[in-house]
Order: C-alpha cells, then structure tokens, then sequence
C-alpha cells in the first residue's frame, strides 16, 4: 500500500551566512553520486586526515560474512591519543577543549561554577585516571566498565581514560533508574564502575549514588566503584573495598604521569551504548574506534564546518548519543573548544542556553526540536535579551522538527541568515548520515526537512519489496552500502544485530523510519515505523513499558502507543486490561503510573492509562498495537484481515472517546 505525502513546504532559502558554498541540488547530487562509485576509496581519503599508529591494509571487510563489517582493517588508532595528545602536540595545548558551566546560580542568576580545561589539563586528567584504572584496578584492552555520572567534565574524562586503555566503556544515562543500571552492567559484565554522589537537576539533588547500590545488589560482575565527589553530600554510603572516593584513589598519581595509549586495532569497540528496540531488553549497541572517528571527522567538517575559533554547543545529554558524538568525541577531535551543560534548559529560567550561548559566544548550535518547542512557549523575549550574533551555523537533530519550530529558531536565534538544518541518525549509526553539509557544498534550505544524504551515504527510501519508491511517496528509510562509524553488533547479541537491521530487505540496513523524498532528492524522515517512541526525541520501546506495566499485579495485558504531542513530539498512553479482582481507579491510575517510572525512569511518564476488558489481538495472539495507535491518532485502521475480534477494537475507541468527552467536559468548566 502507498501513501502519498503532501511535503509542508516548497519554499526553498539559501542563508546568508555560507551562501559561498552554495550549490543547487542537481550539482550536489553529482558530487553524491561521485562519491558514492567507490566508497572505499571515498572513504580512505577522509581517513587518511586522522594519524593512524598503522595504516590499514584493507578499507572494508566482510568478517565473517555481511553484514559484519569491518572498516580499515589491520590499521592501529587510539581515541584517546586523536583527541588529546594529538592536538596537545599539535599547537593546542593551551586552547580551552571543554567549557563546563554547572547548573547553581547565584541571586542574580549568575552561574556559581564554570570550569574551563584546556587541552593541557584534559590530557593530563585523563593520564592520571588512566594510571588509577590500570594500576589501581588492574583494568587493561577489551574489559568493559559502566559511567553512571551526571554532566560534569569527569564524564567525558572517564571515557577517555577508558578509550585510552582499550577499556570499553558503557554509559549509563543518570536519569535511569536502579533497576535499568543493573541491566545495563549486568549485560556489558562491567567490570568497575564510575560514578559521582550526586547531581543537580532543577535546583534539586539527585542522590545518584543511593541507586547505584541499589543497582549493585543485582549486579555481581561490578568489582569496584569510584565516585566523584560532585554534590558533598555527607552521608554517602561507600562499601569498604568497593568503593573508592575518586580524589582519595587520585591523590598520589603524579600531575604529569603518562600512560602510553594503547593502540587498538579500527575494529576494537570503544563503546557500546544501550538503545530502546522493539523487545524489553535494550541493545548494546557496539562502535568501533577507527570508522567511528573517520565519521566523527567527516561530519564535523562538512555538517558544522569545524573552524579553528569555533565555539561548539551541542545541548544533547552525554548519556546519550549525541553527546558522545557530538559534545566530546567529534569536537575534540576537531580540536574545538565544547560547550559542556550541567543542568535544566529552564533553569533557573528559560534563557539559559541563551546565556550560555552568549556568556562564551558560542559559534555553532546544536540542539533538539523538543528543547526549541518547550522555549517557544515561553515567549521572544527569554530570546531577545541575549546577543546571540556569534552564531553562525545551527542543527537540530532527534526526531523531525515541525517548520514552525524550525522558523522560531531560524528567526529569532538564526537571524533569518544562518545555515540551519535537521540532521538524520542514530545510536546504531555513530553519526550523521542524512543532513545538510554546510561545510561542503550548501543546498537551499527548506523548514522541517533532513536534506540529502551525506557524501559517500547510500540512503534511499524503499517500498514493502525494498523497491525505491518514486518521490513524495512513503516508504521506509534504508541505508544500502556500509558506512564507517556504523554499529559493528549488538553486545552479545549477533543474531539479533542481523534480525533486527538486515533482514527486512536483506542487504540492506533497515533504519526502522518512515521516510518521503522530494524531487530535489532531499529525504524527510516522519517517525517510527516500529514499536519504538520517541519521546522528548529519547528513544522508548512500547515494549519496555509494557514489560514494566504487566510487573503490577493488577495488570494482566497491557498496549502501549506513542501519541501526538505539541511539545514532547509524542507521548506514551496505556491500555490496560486489569486481572480478575481489580476496579479500575484514578489512584490504580497513578500506581501504574508510578510503576512505569521506578521501572524504566521519569521519562517514561505515561499521559493517560485507559482501562479496557480486551486488547485488538492477531488470531495467534499477538497485541496489535498498530491498531489501537490508528485510534488514538484518527488514523484509518487499515488491514484488520487478522484481527481475531472486531469488538476489542470498538472498546479501545469507546475508552479513548470518553477520555476526550472528558476533557471537553473540563473545557467546557473552566
Ligand atoms: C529519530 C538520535 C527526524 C529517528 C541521534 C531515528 C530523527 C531515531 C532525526 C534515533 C531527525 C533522529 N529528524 N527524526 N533529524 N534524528 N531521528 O538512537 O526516528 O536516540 O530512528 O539517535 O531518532 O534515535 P537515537
């Protein structure tokens, strides 16, 4: 079945700022198709720019078969040593590599703690928490470690120090809860992990260390913990011979000491990162060292356009993807000066990127359509009583944006003059793929687009039969030649990584979005295809709340689907079937509610809980959670060939009926 797609806009704008690299589309898409003859060799050349301690012998391997790909095989790197002793070495020792501004503010709103590193001081941080690593906990290549730590410098101080050992490192987003630690560490056997007594959030404490021990009763391979002493919190409880304050276990590593960084092979993963799929358990998500930095490279430069006085803010949290890449992996790289964030974008009101932009005259922007939706409620002003003028290229990344938050920012922070576009990846793909190139060759911009893909990225938008489909028809977003920077498994999990990627349309990688092209060839990603939401642009499986709601014993089936959000993008509602002797309730409501939250973590808030006697179910059974989405949504049902009973869907809609009469109802009061 096709579906055309009407694209919100034709307009066509070439920004002032970058106008010199502008290209029409027909052009760009021959330097794509160029590009795309010989990827390899595409490819080398971009990696040639890194130091490699051994060149490669091979650009890309298939080991043993696709779709395990290996990228710039026999070469030897360091992540550690490309970020920091390169540019150390490089004329860039003193030049500030990370700006990090903490969440207090004093009466007049001023922040009370900005720490600024240099190169200098993050190499030399780095070397010693290196020391202590391998000497102290005797960690050494190929052990994996967990970073649960609020946004301070340490975080990405730990990465490097682990990257620099060979130690793959798993992060650990600290808005997630006990119980999501633990499954993280138990499935990545982290070794030791690194975490901080608290953090700020809102003006508010969070006592992160507290759910580490809760997380570490069902965490057996987790030997030690080092905690950064962030908050002073006084009554930390710290287990002897586990646990170690970080500035006792610093103390006597000398200010200089030097650890030699291990040269890994391309293919040694740096990190593995754990994603939401379409199943409860969440995926660790595998990036090698070497095709992960020459994409790291290759975007900086063309999608920011990475200049020697540039000012990066990326807004992103590094407990996600985008932090990793781009707040410390991809700027440092550049040997850029990154804008580190503790806190909350409204706190203590909401100007504060703006005041950060402006207090460091930050040059780049890169943050997320729910940040710029939740801030245009708020108003201009928050906006106009900042100088924002040193910002001269802007990206969103996460999730689509609608074009009237694009031509908020456009105009209120972009001055209706900056290159400013909406760049397309994932976790799985280590950077970005579908997006405007500032830095190369400028295509006219359009509100709410992706643009085209990147030079030497084979995007396509493809039918059920994994046909292309011809332009401002809907199909599903595919990725059909290997690119460096993509994931190289899932931790442990080989089979699921060629299931759940490569085998929707076998040899090529399955994104698991809706996609439309226009006839300029630019790609406008719509939003999930699976039963994965985004919510706030964070990843949630249906599946893991669901898996989290059926834990309370009221519960005996649940659906849960994402809905339509003005702020959030989408939200996740419930429909719950109850087990013999529960009554629904308001207070049954809020239990579940609760439920879901310690289970997975606050983002996971559902907006409504509708209790039902039966769900739309498959004749083998399965919850089709695409048709109670079609009823939320007003969407048409569609096939309904397997529904084995037509009537759970009629109570799917009387429930989600009363809920608006409800709420016309509160209307109507008010
Ligand atoms: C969505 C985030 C539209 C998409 C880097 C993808 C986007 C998922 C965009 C990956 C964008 C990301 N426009 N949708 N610019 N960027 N997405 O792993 O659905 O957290 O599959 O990586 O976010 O989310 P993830």
């Amino acid at each position: 079945m096709s579906v055309t797609w009407a694209l919100p806009f034709k307009e066509k704008i070439i920004p002032e700022v970058g106008k010199e690299r502008a290209v029409d589309p027909e052009e760009y898409r021959r330097i794509h198709a160029e590009s795309l003859k010989d990827i390899e060799s595409f490819w080398a050349n971009v990696a040639k720019e890194l130091e490699w301690f051994k060149p490669w012998d091979k650009v890309l391997v298939a080991d043993p078969q696709p779709p395990f790909y290996k990228w710039f095989v026999g070469g030897r790197l360091n992540a550690s040593y490309l970020t920091l002793d390169r540019n150390v070495k490089g004329g860039r020792k003193n030049k500030v590599a990370i700006i990090w501004e903490g969440e207090p503010v004093d009466q007049s709103g001023n922040p009370l703690e900005v720490r600024k590193l240099t190169y200098y001081d993050l190499w030399r941080e780095v070397n010693r928490l290196a020391y202590v690593l391998k000497n102290k906990f005797g960690l050494k290549k190929g052990d994996t470690i967990g970073i649960y730590m609020p946004m301070i410098p340490e975080l990405p101080i730990a990465m490097l120090a682990a990257a620099r050992l060979g130690v793959i490192f798993t992060v650990v987003f600290s808005g997630f809860t006990a119980q999501a630690l633990a499954d993280r560490l138990n499935d990545a056997e982290a070794k030791l992990l690194i975490t901080a007594d608290g953090g700020y959030r809102r003006g508010r404490v969070i006592r992160l260390k507290d759910v580490v021990d809760k997380a570490l009763e069902q965490s057996p391979t987790v030997k030690n913990v080092i905690v950064y002493r962030r908050v002073g919190l006084n009554d930390v409880n710290m287990v002897r011979g586990r646990d170690y304050w970080w500035h006792e276990v610093m103390a006597d590593v000398p200010p200089n000491v030097y650890v030699e960084p291990e040269p890994v092979e391309s293919e040694h993963p740096l990190y593995i990162l754990y994603t939401s799929g379409t199943t409860g358990k969440p995926k660790g998500i595998v990036h090698d060292t070497g095709g992960y930095m020459v994409l790291l490279h290759a975007t900086m430069k063309w999608v920011f356009d990475a200049r020697e006085d540039d000012i990066h803010f990326c807004t992103a949290d590094i407990g996600w993807v985008t932090g990793h890449s781009y707040i410390v992996f991809g700027p440092l790289l550049e040997g850029m000066t990154t804008i580190m964030f503790e806190g909350a974008l409204d706190y203590p009101n909401p100007d504060r990127w703006w005041a950060i932009a402006e207090r460091y005259g930050a040059t780049i922007l890169y943050t997320t359509p729910t940040g710029i939706r939740t801030l245009m409620r708020f108003g201009d002003e928050w906006v106009k009583k900042h100088d924002l003028s040193t910002i001269r290229l802007m990206h969103s990344v996460g999730e689509p944006i609608n074009p009237e938050a694009w031509r908020w920012l456009w105009k209120l922070v972009g001055r209706e003059r900056v290159p400013f576009g909406s760049t397309w990846w994932m976790t799985e793909t280590g950077g970005i793929l579908i997006s405007h190139v500032p830095g190369l060759a400028l295509v006219p911009l359009k509100p709410g687009t992706n643009g085209p893909p990147l030079p030497g990225v084979d995007a396509d938008v493809v039918d059920d039969n994994g046909n292309p489909v011809p332009p401002g028809t809907r199909g599903y977003l595919v990725i059909k030649k290997p690119w460096p920077g993509m994931l190289l498994t899932i931790w442990k999990d080989p089979d699921r990584y060629v299931k759940t990627y490569w085998s929707k349309f076998p040899g090529m990688f399955y994104a698991g979005d809706y996609a439309v092209k226009d006839e300029d060839g630019y790609f406008w990603i719509l939003g999930r295809a699976d039963e994965v939401i985004k919510v706030a642009g964070h990843r949630l499986g249906t599946y893991e709340l669901e898996s989290a709601l059926i834990q309370h014993p009221a519960v005996a089936e649940a659906a849960v689907v994402g809905v339509p959000d003005p702020v959030k993008g989408e939200v996740p509602v419930a429909y719950v079937v109850l087990r013999q002797g529960y009554q629904p309730s308001e207070e049954l409501k809020r239990e579940l509610n609760n439920t879901v939250r310690e289970l997975v973590g606050p983002i996971a808030t559902l907006a409504n809980v509708f209790f039902v006697t039966k769900l739309p179910k498959t004749r083998s059974g399965k919850i089709m959670r695409r048709l109670v989405k079609a009823v939320v949504t007003g969407q048409p049902l569609g096939d309904v060939t397997t529904l084995e009973d037509e009537a759970s869907v009629e109570e799917v809609k009387r429930a989600y009926e009363e809920f608006k009469a409800e709420i016309e109802k509160l209307k109507g009061q008010q």
